[in-house]
């Protein structure tokens, strides 16, 4: 049987995707065991499992060393690889936001000072509402930014809003919802897309019961 590569996002949201798989019945049980292995195969059902960084399962995915991953829509947005995008499984939902302090008020007459590791999310973002911005690119704890005065406003992913309120800040404009999708190469869909859309479909029943 040919062998359908998965590109899994290493962390808690590649657990729970994981285990969709798994109740649609592509499972791999060598994946639970303690080492440092880093693909899995259940030779039986044709799957090959390997976890990677969140953000690099499209590169995986665009490139064919996976023909099938999962990835967030943020990724997706920002990134835009060449793949398809077949489903969306309703986990590891978010949105993509505009924070600022506490009372903060846009000056308008002033470029807006963006901090954010999404920065062809805000550019597109803020070039449909025709508002010039400076990006200042940041790889993590962005929140930091506006709180030290180097920006004036964040673009990340909130999800509880925890880390937020935790600082102070809250959110301006909800720029998009965000949550996983299930991503194929592009010739692996020409090839393998029999067993693809199988996986599909399966993956489908166990996403609608979230409704
Ligand atoms: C994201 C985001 C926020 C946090 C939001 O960071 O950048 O910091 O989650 O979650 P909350 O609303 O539930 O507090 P993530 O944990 O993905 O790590 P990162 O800092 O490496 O981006």
């Amino acid at each position: 049987m040919e062998m359908l590569s998965v590109a899994l996002p290493k962390g808690r949201l590649g657990e729970k995707v994981y285990s969709l798989f798994e109740k649609a019945g592509y499972d791999c049980p060598s994946i639970k065991e303690v080492n440092r292995k880093l693909i899995f195969e259940n030779p039986e059902k044709g799957v090959r499992f390997f976890w990677v960084k969140p953000s690099d399962v499209a590169i995986y995915v665009e490139r064919g060393a996976a023909d099938i991953g999962v990835a967030g829509k943020d990724i997706l947005l920002e990134y835009r690889p060449d793949v398809y995008e077949l489903l969306d499984l309703r986990t590891g939902k978010c949105r993509m936001a505009v924070a600022a302090k506490s009372g903060f008020k846009d000056d308008t007459r002033k470029t807006l000072r963006v901090a954010t590791k999404f920065s062809n999310i805000a550019l597109s973002y803020y070039s449909s509402k025709g508002r010039d911005i400076d990006i200042i690119h940041l790889n993590g704890s962005i929140e930091l930014a506006p709180i030290l005065g180097l920006s004036d406003v964040i673009v990340d992913i909130v999800e509880t809003g925890a880390t937020l309120k935790e600082n102070d800040l809250t959110v301006v404009e909800e720029i998009v919802p965000i949550s996983a999708r299930f991503i194929a190469n592009k010739s692996s869909f020409k090839f393998k897309g029999k067993v693809i859309e199988e996986l599909v479909c399966a993956l489908r029943s166990f996403t609608e019961e979230k409704l």
